[in-house]
């Protein structure tokens, strides 16, 4: 076990910062996109939607908009490729969008992602607005001007860092997401006190139904902690590696059963790598078995056991050698170091990988290390 010197250590709440567009949460998010699309006066806008924001929550929105045209995709992960970008930027080139228009990105991470990159590649880039929708997106990826679309298998494998002119957060829009998303959006809210706030954790620890809790608080701690750390570092040279907990094994997970039959969703799989990341960090002697058996169980609480086929272990460890947080031909990840604070660029070897892939198949969060 060795941590490269790369590592850095990072206590993030010290440290205040504003993101440079604005972000704006509650109920009167969409009542203020209607006072700013008036006053901006775009010459055409574009509102991109897949068929469930198409059904669900265009219909809260249509109204308080300007004239505008309508772009409907088909929703899910499948579809966040380059394929669909062609239909999007046919339909802005169809209807003649020139450089002074605006693109409306309504609906999850997804939409979000791909809109964003759409827009900003469009004539070499127009003017975008995020709308989340699910609460991945409204506590995560609507934040932070990473944008993208998924290629050859590879997660988020084509794309840019981008701001959108501001962001609008509606918690009602949650109303009609189905449970298991909902689910997959706590994952990033997990991992937002995980790395950055140890004394919510243990409060959130307490917590047995995602929808009892007040989830507006939720959303603006984490843009919070997301905001302050995106400001920090912009393009992820350092400290918003930190973000990338659970990632580095979850997107190799999330892309490896994509087109599977029975494919996990983001955050389905980003709970998987807290796991099996916060494993390496306890063999490390970073976290201590309690705090890990802590994490496993909360985890265990909300998202059913997947057991990983040992058979699918190698091409597994062989998407995270093509993951983009590698340098010099090592795997970097982003490991905890206690609950609340973490450490970044840490090396992580395959004995590692496959000895926390293990622990997640075969150990109960009950059973012991
Ligand atoms: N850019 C970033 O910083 C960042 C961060 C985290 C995740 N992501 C990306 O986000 C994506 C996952 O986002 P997601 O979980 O929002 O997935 P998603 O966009 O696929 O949405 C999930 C599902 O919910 C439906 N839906 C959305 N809003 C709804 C509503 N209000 N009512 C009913 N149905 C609704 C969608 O149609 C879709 O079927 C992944 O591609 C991931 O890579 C990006």
């Amino acid at each position: 076990m060795m941590v490269i010197p790369l590592g850095h250590f990072y206590s993030i709440f010290y440290l205040r910062c504003m993101l440079t567009y604005p972000i704006h949460t509650g109920e009167r998010a969409l009542r203020q996109l209607e006072q700013d699309l008036r006053q901006k006066q775009y010459e055409q806008i574009m509102v991109l939607v897949d068929t469930h924001t198409h059904e669900h929550c265009y219909p809260l929105l249509r109204e308080l908009l300007p004239e505008h045209e309508l772009c409907v995709i088909k929703p899910g992960e499948i579809y966040k490729n380059l394929d669909t970008c062609t239909i999007i930027w046919q339909k802005l080139t169809q209807a003649n969008f020139g450089r002074r228009s605006l693109m409306l990105n309504l609906g999850g991470g997804v939409i979000g992602d791909m809109g964003g990159f759409v827009a900003g590649t469009y004539k070499r880039g127009i003017d975008f607005i995020q709308l989340p929708t699910t609460l991945l997106s409204q506590v995560d990826a609507s934040v932070g001007g990473k944008l993208g679309i998924d290629f050859m298998e590879f997660k988020n494998h084509i794309g840019l860092f981008l701001d959108p002119q501001a962001v609008y957060i509606y918690p009602p829009f949650l109303h009609t997401l189905p449970q298991r998303e909902l689910l997959s959006g706590f994952a990033e809210v997990i991992k937002h006190h995980l790395i950055a706030n140890r004394e919510g954790w243990q409060q959130l620890r307490n917590t047995t139904e995602v929808r009892s809790l007040d989830l507006k608080a939720l959303i603006e701690h984490s843009i919070d902690i997301k905001s302050r750390i995106v400001e920090l570092d912009p393009q992820e040279k350092g400290a918003r590696k930190a973000l990338n907990f659970g990632h580095t094994i979850g997107h190799a997970i999330e892309s490896h059963y994509l087109h599977s039959p029975h494919p996990l969703l983001h955050g389905e799989a980003i709970a998987i790598g807290m796991v099996t990341e916060a494993h390496i960090a306890f063999r490390r002697k970073l976290l201590s078995a309690s705090e890990l058996a802590e994490i496993h169980q909360f985890i265990a609480r909300f998202y059913p056991k997947f057991t990983i086929p040992t058979q699918d272990f190698d091409a597994i460890f062989a998407r995270m050698a093509n993951d983009k947080k590698n340098m010099l031909g090592q795997i970097l990840c982003t490991l905890l170091k206690g609950i609340g604070t973490f450490l970044i660029n840490i090396a992580i070897s395959k004995e590692e990988v496959f000895a926390a892939l293990n622990y997640y198949n075969h150990h109960g969060p009950d059973t012991g290390i």
